[in-house]
Formats: structure tokens, C-alpha cells, sequence
């Protein structure tokens, strides 16, 4: 039973990258957080970044074998990517979008996502929270709750 938590790219540079924007935490806490949340469920979080797009297509294909569930941050692919989208739509379990800052808050181009097409929810401006909370709702939509 493992949840992927898939991450797009300069997200390796979590806790260093404009941290006014994306705070101080990084991608190591996010692991963290979310394991906090999954163990004592019997889930395992397995979390991967990469800066390129067919990597992430690669890891969500990956998935429809071996994860029952998918919280993903694709970063700026968000906003860009249809082959992450089309990705997406092959697998068959939950799939929630997470965005560190609101994104409604900012640019003009950040507002919209082709992942949100296929996302059973949405979290943004919850800073790395959200991935906890993403993954606390995959779990219960797992278990049925
Ligand atoms: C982000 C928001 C995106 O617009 C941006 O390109 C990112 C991070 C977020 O977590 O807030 O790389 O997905």
C-alpha cells in the first residue's frame, strides 16, 4: 500500500528557493510529514522529484502497478503540461494536486492547471502541510470514510 508523492521542477530545492514564497521546509520534510501521516495507517509513502517531464510521466505510468494513490506537486508543469494530464488520466486511484502557495494569489499564468482536470482535490497556500493533509484524504478515501 504505498502512496506516491510526486514532485516537479526546482521543487529539490525546497527550503532554499525563495523561501519567502515556499518557506523553509524541504522536500525531506515533506517526506516526513506525510510518513507521520501514512505509517500508523499501514500506508508507505514513497517521494520522488525531478526536473523533467518525461520522468514524471515515467513515475506516474509507474504507479498504475504500484501505488494505490498519487499526491502530486508538478511545479511549474502544473501549468504547461498535457502529457502530465494524459498521464494522470491512465491511473485509476485518487490523485490530489498540492501547490505550496496560493497560486491563486499569484500570476496570471499560475492560475491555471491541466492536472486539476484530472484531480479528485486541490490544495493551495497550505505550505507543506498540504501534502500531509493530501495524503491524510487519500487515505481516508481508501479506506472508505
Ligand atoms: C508551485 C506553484 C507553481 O506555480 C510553481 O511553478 C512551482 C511551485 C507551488 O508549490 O506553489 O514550482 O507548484
Amino acid at each position: 500500500k504505498t502512496i506516491y508523492v510526486l514532485n516537479g521542477p526546482n521543487l529539490n530545492l525546497l527550503g532554499k528557493r525563495e523561501p519567502e514564497i515556499y518557506g523553509s521546509d524541504t522536500l525531506e520534510d515533506v517526506e516526513r510529514i506525510c510518513t507521520d501521516v501514512a505509517a500508523p495507517a499501514g500506508f508507505e509513502i514513497a517521494l520522488f522529484q525531478s526536473n523533467h517531464e518525461g520522468e514524471i510521466v515515467d513515475q506516474i505510468q509507474q504507479a498504475r502497478d504500484t501505488a494505490c494513490a498519487i499526491v502530486i506537486n508538478p511545479g511549474a508543469y502544473t501549468h504547461t503540461s498535457v502529457a502530465i494530464l494524459d498521464a494522470l488520466n491512465t491511473f485509476e486511484g485518487p490523485v490530489f494536486e498540492c501547490h505550496i502557495s496560493n497560486v491563486h494569489k499569484r500570476e496570471a499564468f499560475r492560475h491555471h492547471s491541466y492536472v486539476s482536470l484530472r484531480a479528485d482535490g486541490v490544495l493551495a497556500g497550505f505550505g507543506i502541510e498540504g501534502y500531509a493533509l493530501a495524503t491524510r484524504r487519500v487515505i481516508s478515501l481508501l479506506q472508505g470514510i
